[in-house]
């Protein structure tokens, strides 16, 4: 096998292997949304060092049986819809998210 083969086996177990770099700058786009859109009212990650913030934890919330509050089972039709049209003290987002960046949002969600 000469050089170049070998080049392009390494390159493409390297992308069989770990996250494309598109792949991870979505979720970055997600993290981005949720710190400008969600962070102020939710949590995302198990910590207990503030005060509890005025909505329910998004901690684990599609790796949990039931949601926080409505204790529904967690769906991505379900939360698009919360972020899209808001509840009785949420914000609603329609107006603000693109279809595309709310997918982006719920998918950084789903990863953590
Ligand atoms: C101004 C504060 C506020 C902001 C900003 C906010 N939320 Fe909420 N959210 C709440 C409150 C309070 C509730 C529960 C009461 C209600 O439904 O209004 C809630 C409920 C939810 C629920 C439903 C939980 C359940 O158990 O059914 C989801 C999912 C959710 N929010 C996701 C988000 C996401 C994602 C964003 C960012 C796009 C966001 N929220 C932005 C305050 C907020």
């Amino acid at each position: 096998m000469n050089l170049v083969m070998s080049l392009v086996w390494v390159l493409a177990l390297w992308f069989a292997t770990t996250a494309p770099p598109w792949e991870k700058s979505k979720l970055i786009q997600g993290r981005d949304l949720y710190r400008e859109n969600c962070a102020v009212c939710h949590d995302i990650a198990n910590d207990k060092d503030h005060p509890p913030k005025f909505g329910p934890s998004l901690y684990h919330l599609f790796k949990n049986e039931k949601l926080p509050l409505s204790h529904g089972k967690p769906s991505r039709q379900y939360v698009k819809v919360r972020i899209q049209f808001g509840g009785a003290l949420m914000p609603a987002f329609r107006n603000k998210l693109t279809d595309a960046q709310i997918n982006t949002l719920i998918d950084y969600i789903e990863s953590q």
